[in-house]
């Protein structure tokens, strides 16, 4: 077990700052703490002695050990005021504490950052570790303990949450209490100083108890490292994740909110997904999707059938079906299998639909059928609310069957729709644990959640693509020394083709000419037409400053061509030192693609694949993942994109060539990977035919 048992499983606790006032913060965890059935040692700290909540109160953490000897104090909260936290901390190393819970708010969320620092210094200088600070506290089933200011009714369960916001996490302690859902241990993160969710995804993705975690986040500090631990985790556990900040002013509300930089939304999610984690949208479509995945099983396989009795909400559920990817049972066989039990003027297609003649003997009827079909594996339930349907007989219905589709391995999700009816049966079931939706949307929506987990868990594992050997990498290592001593922060177009020659990725014809006969003499060589292209150590984007002409047919054009680029460049960039003209062949026209490679502030390097032209800069048609990346990968993030029907050949045109871009993006990935100089790493455009791929642009950025 790793080191966060002392966390999750406290054999001892001190509240520092336990106040006598029952108001106070305080206060209210060590009543937590009593009243939670906490079986290890707990003691109040406060410089006035005296006696709280039955308890004897010691005056300092050296009177503490002074007087019980207590040595090895697995966990201290801590509530006193920031500025008397750093003081507190330093204390705390007397009785060797394991874990500092620090819920003081007043540190880096509102620019206090040094101090935050120094207190996590001291604290792992003397072999602590600090959950916070500006936490609400830590509720672990498996301790029975709720050391936090949240509610104290909590019931234990196979939930984890681990969030980031303190609020947002006492309310949902109170909705999650409310609604009777069972939790193995909730934490509270906050400015995330020193432990952060990978910490805790490393215990709680061990931990028996648990079978769905869900993490509500702001920000994330060390994405690598978060990324490992989901791609291990999530291969044992449900992930469920909310990431607040998605639209440009929520990530500035995020950024200043717990002191913590939101990383661009688009890379997020595709880690996420990469990761095998669900991503919901709000906290009801989380809640939803952990309630129905701690309790339904994985299935045996993809087709489904949808079970109504009208023929709207039948519709509905189809449709919700395709946006959530649930894959439906084959029509055929529905007419084949149903068809003596659905009324003549029912539809014996998929949706069954029962008709509002339906009793709860059609339901139960139908519903033997899907248990006794092997391909059905997994059921979607509509009630809409009916005379003929008495919630009584559908709570009998529900509960007849639900235990014995789980025990089957096909999970079933129950949608009703109606006024009091339906709140009377959802109230009634609910108490009872199982979950009926009122909206058929929130039904298929949790049932794809579970698909989602279902495909990820059975894809073959794969290991990371690696194309390039090592003197490859070393031949580029020394391209870009050579251009930081130079004072450089990209390369030259003629060192990116030397790279593009060094990775196998096929470029244009080109030479360098330093006068027009040379120019004149490299175009007779390359072929017209031909582009000419200035080449300056201070000169990036060459087109702004009118140093590109393309599509040069002829001597005479190039005279003129060589002029303008040359007198252009100098007119508007005096000060650029011009190394010469780059003359470069016309490459034919392919695709447009745009292949990428960053290093992600939070995540590190990250590849991107889309569209080249407009489809890049308008629709934003791209896909990201988070490198390394398998071959599989690579061809998932080809096949991702809305304009990928372009390159599987549209109009009679030919499949394009998606094995050698699925090369390039591996291949500038690990270039970004393995030569950290580099910062970014582009071709746009990536031109691909139906038979290879051209580098036409190479933009190759170094850090700083
Ligand atoms: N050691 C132990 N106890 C001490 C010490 C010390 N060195 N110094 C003072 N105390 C005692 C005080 O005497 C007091 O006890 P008393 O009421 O019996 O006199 C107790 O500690 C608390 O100190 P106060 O100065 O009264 O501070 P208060 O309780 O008002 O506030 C708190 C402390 C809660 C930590 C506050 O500063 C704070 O940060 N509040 C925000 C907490 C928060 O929101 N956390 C974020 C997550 S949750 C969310 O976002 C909803």
């Amino acid at each position: 077990m790793s080191e966060m048992k002392r966390l999750f499983e406290p054999r001892s606790l001190a509240v520092i700052g336990a106040s006598h006032n029952p108001e106070k913060i305080g206060h209210k965890i060590l009543r937590n703490i009593l009243s939670s059935g906490y079986e290890g040692r707990v003691y109040p700290v406060n410089p006035k002695g005296g006696e709280i909540l039955g308890l004897k109160v010691y005056r300092n953490l050296e009177e503490l050990r002074k007087e019980v000897g207590e040595r090895e104090l697995d966990l201290a909260i801590i509530s006193v005021p920031a500025k008397l936290v750093r003081r507190v901390v330093e204390d705390c190393s007397k009785v060797e504490a394991g874990f500092l819970v620090i819920i003081s708010s007043g540190f880096s969320e509102v620019g206090n950052v040094e101090e935050e620092r120094e207190i996590v210094r001291i604290a792992r200088e003397n072999g602590m570790r600090v959950l916070g600070p500006n936490v609400f506290g830590i509720y672990s089933a498996r301790a029975k303990l709720n050391a936090t200011f949240g509610p104290s009714e909590i019931r234990p369960g196979k939930i984890a949450i681990v969030t980031q916001s303190g609020a947002i996490g006492i309310a949902m302690m109170g909705k999650i209490s409310h609604e009777g859902l069972g939790v193995s241990a909730i934490v509270s993160v906050g400015n995330k100083a020193d432990i952060d969710e990978s910490d805790l995804l490393d215990y709680l993705g061990k931990q028996k108890e648990t079978e769905v975690i869900f993490s509500y986040m702001e920000g994330v500090k060390e994405g690598e490292k978060l990324i490992k631990k989901l791609r291990e985790v999530s291969r044992r556990k449900h992930v469920v994740v909310i990431k607040a900040g998605r639209s440009r002013r929520g990530a500035i509300a995020a950024a200043s909110h717990t002191g913590s930089l939101a990383g661009s939304d688009e890379v997020f999610d595709a880690v996420m997904r990469q990761c095998g984690v669900l991503r919901a949208e709000n906290i009801e479509e989380a809640l939803d999707w952990c309630r129905f995945l701690v309790r339904a099983p994985l299935p045996r396989g993809e087709e489904t059938l949808i079970v109504t009795n009208g023929g709207g909400l039948g519709v509905m559920a189809t449709d919700a079906c395709e946006k959530y990817g649930v894959k439906l049972y084959d029509d055929q066989l529905v007419l084949k299998n149903f068809s003596d039990l659905v009324p003549e003027f029912g539809s014996t297609k998929n949706p069954v639909d029962l008709t509002g003649n339906a009793t709860p003997e059609h339901y139960r009827k139908a519903l033997m059928k899907a248990l006794e079909i092997d391909e059905i594996s997994s059921v979607i339930t509509i009630f809409s609310e009916s005379a003929l349907l008495p919630p009584k007989d559908i709570i009998e219905v529900i509960e007849e069957f639900e235990p014995t589709f789980l025990e089957k391995r096909k999970p079933i999700v129950f949608s009703m729709f109606g006024g009091a009816f339906a709140e009377e049966i959802s109230e009634e079931l609910s108490r009872k644990g199982v979950q009926v939706f009122n909206e058929v949307y929130r039904a298929v929506s949790s049932l794809g959640a579970l698909y989602y987990r279902y495909r990820y868990l059975n894809r073959k594992e794969e290991g990371y693509a690696q194309l390039l050997k090592e003197d490859s990498i070393e031949e580029i290592r020394n391209i870009v020394k050579n251009a930081l001593e130079e004072g450089r922060t990209f390369l030259l177009s003629t060192e990116a083709w030397k790279i593009m020659d060094i990775l196998g990725i096929p470029r244009p014809e080109y030479g360098l000419a330093r006068t027009l006969e040379e120019a004149i003499s490299v175009s007779k060589e390359i072929g017209y037409p031909v582009a000419l292209k200035v080449v300056s150590p201070q000169l990036m984007h060459k087109s702004d400053v009118g140093g590109v002409q393309l599509n040069i047919r002829n001597e005479e054009e190039l005279k003129n061509a060589y002029q303008a680029v040359t007198t252009g460049v100098r007119i508007r960039e005096p000060k650029a030192q011009v190394i010469g003209v780059e003359v470069c062949e016309m490459v034919p026209k392919g695709v447009e693609t745009i292949v990428g490679s960053r290093r992600d502030p939070s995540f590190g390097p990250i590849v991107l694949f889309g569209l080249g032209g407009i489809y890049v800069e308008v629709m934003k048609d791209v896909s990201f993942r988070a490198f390394p990346i398998s071959k599989r990968e690579a061809m998932e993030m080809i096949g991702e994109i809305r304009s990928f029907p372009i390159l599987l050949g549209v109009r009679g045109e030919k499949k394009k060539d998606i094995e050698s871009i699925s090369d390039a993006i591996i291949k500038i990935g690990e270039v970004v990977s393995r030569v950290p100089e580099i910062s970014d790493f582009e071709i746009n455009p990536l031109f691909v035919y139906g038979r290879g791929v051209k580098a036409v642009d190479v933009k190759i950025i170094l850090s700083k």
